[in-house]
């Protein structure tokens, strides 16, 4: 995918949220042995240091690979964030990161437009490839363009078939934001178990994960799925060989229900 920066970013990745440290290289390893080429990560999952590992023993040229890592929500504000870039970059044992977002916007904090001026001065002095956000919302989104003028090139926000986030991504297109999927199969939760896309799958002689995957990628965005089997990193990267008509997306639309699994970016404030 273009971003309206000029970078490239692989239209699938590797997540490692809750992926335990100490199991983390070898995850990784194997997802970029499968295949996998983006892998994303953040400070606060704790495990970036396995991701600098995996960065180095996968065999892999790690000018190949695109890394994404995420500021903590502890680390808003110039300073602050720019000391925490620096210990990203450390563990994660990379010259120049190819993306860094703002894992959230805490909007009652209230610091994510001089954050966002910390990530553009990370760019401008070359550190960083792209910069972008997470969890943000129209409203956030508008707020550090209109204080900025400089627009992201990547929002990730929670995008699945049960809560497909179409305003969103209208908002987005038109601003040229790309749009990367978060908990893109549902957290591997009741999605996957949903009878209607179970059916579907079985006519397709897919999985319900590749069907929703799939889906991702007709609509446009970038899902990032985790799992720390190896045979559903080669299942989840399986998914360029078919086609889903438009009957079928119409059957995966209906799935919508409108509701997060995660929490809502407006009231989501620092953990205790
Ligand atoms: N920006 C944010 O705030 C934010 C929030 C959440 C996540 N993320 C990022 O997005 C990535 C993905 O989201 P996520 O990890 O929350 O959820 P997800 O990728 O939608 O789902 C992961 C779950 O699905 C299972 N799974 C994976 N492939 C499967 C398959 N083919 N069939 C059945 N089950 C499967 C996994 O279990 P096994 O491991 O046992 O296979 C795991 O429990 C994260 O790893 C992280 O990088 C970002």
């Amino acid at each position: 995918v273009l971003l309206n920066d000029g970078n490239r970013i692989p239209q699938l990745g590797y997540g490692v949220f809750q992926i335990p440290p100490e199991e983390t290289e070898k995850a990784v390893v194997a997802a970029i042995r499968a295949g996998y080429r983006l892998i994303d990560t953040a400070q606060g999952y704790g495990n970036e240091e396995g991701v600098g590992a995996a960065i180095r023993s996968s065999g892999v040229d790690p000018a190949e690979l695109f890394i994404t890592t995420k500021l903590t929500s502890y680390a808003h504000g110039r300073d602050k964030a720019l000391r925490a870039f620096d210990q990203s970059i450390q563990r994660l044992q990379v010259e120049q990161l190819d993306l860094f977002l703002i894992h959230w916007p805490l909007p009652r904090l209230d610091l994510y437009v001089e954050t966002w001026q910390a990530l553009m001065e990370l760019q401008q002095q070359g550190r960083v490839r792209s910069i972008g956000v997470s969890n943000f919302t129209e409203r956030h989104l508008n707020r550090i363009v209109s204080e900025t003028g400089v627009v992201p090139s990547i929002n990730q926000v929670e995008l699945h078939p049960e809560f497909p986030q179409a305003p969103l991504r209208e908002f987005a297109a038109k601003r040229g934001i790309a749009v990367e999927a978060w908990g893109p199969i549902g957290q591997g939760g009741r999605l996957l178990q949903n009878p209607e896309l179970v059916a579907l799958a079985g006519e397709m002689n897919r999985t319900p994960a590749q069907l929703v995957l799939r889906w991702h990628l007709q609509l446009g965005t970038i899902p990032i799925p985790k799992t720390t089997r190896p045979a559903r990193m080669i299942e989840n990267l399986d998914v360029f060989s078919f086609e889903l008509d438009a009957s079928a997306m119409d059957r995966i639309a209906e799935l919508d229900v409108g509701e997060r699994l995660g929490p809502d970016p407006e009231v989501f404030e620092l953990p205790a």
